[in-house]
């Protein structure tokens, strides 16, 4: 391998290994709220107070461990409604959703 190529790459590697704390842009977090309200919304009412799915709203999820409902919101629960979004959102994103839940952002 070029010298400027392994640097590349190396390049490529810390991108990728970039802390989940990094900030998504504002327009892909619009994005996400708008996905909270709708679509997670059409089982957890579209102002998260709950329906076929559980409340999300802050004093329902204080208790709960935000890794949890990360793998929860990633994964869904098999034998449950609750669907996987794997491959529509990414770790960074399931990661801010729960958080911005627990904030009870966008209500
Ligand atoms: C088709 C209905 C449905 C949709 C759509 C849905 N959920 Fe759920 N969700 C559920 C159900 C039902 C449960 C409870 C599962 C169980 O019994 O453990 C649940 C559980 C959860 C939990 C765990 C709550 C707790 O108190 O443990 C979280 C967090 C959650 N959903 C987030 C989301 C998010 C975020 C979205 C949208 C990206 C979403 N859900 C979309 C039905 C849904």
């Amino acid at each position: 391998m070029r010298k400027t190529s392994k640097r590349l790459f190396a390049l490529a590697m810390v991108i990728q290994l970039t802390p989940v704390s990094a900030a998504l842009d504002t327009a892909r977090q619009a994005e996400l709220l708008y996905l909270l309200k709708h679509d997670c919304g059409s089982c957890h009412g579209m102002t998260r107070k709950g329906g076929l799915g559980p409340p999300l709203l802050p004093g329902n999820l204080r208790d709960r461990p935000p890794m949890l409902m990360e793998n929860t919101v990633l994964d869904g629960r098999p034998g449950t409604p609750m669907p996987p979004w794997r491959g529509l959102l990414t770790e960074q994103e399931a990661h801010w959703l729960v958080e911005a839940m627990r904030r009870g952002e966008g209500l």
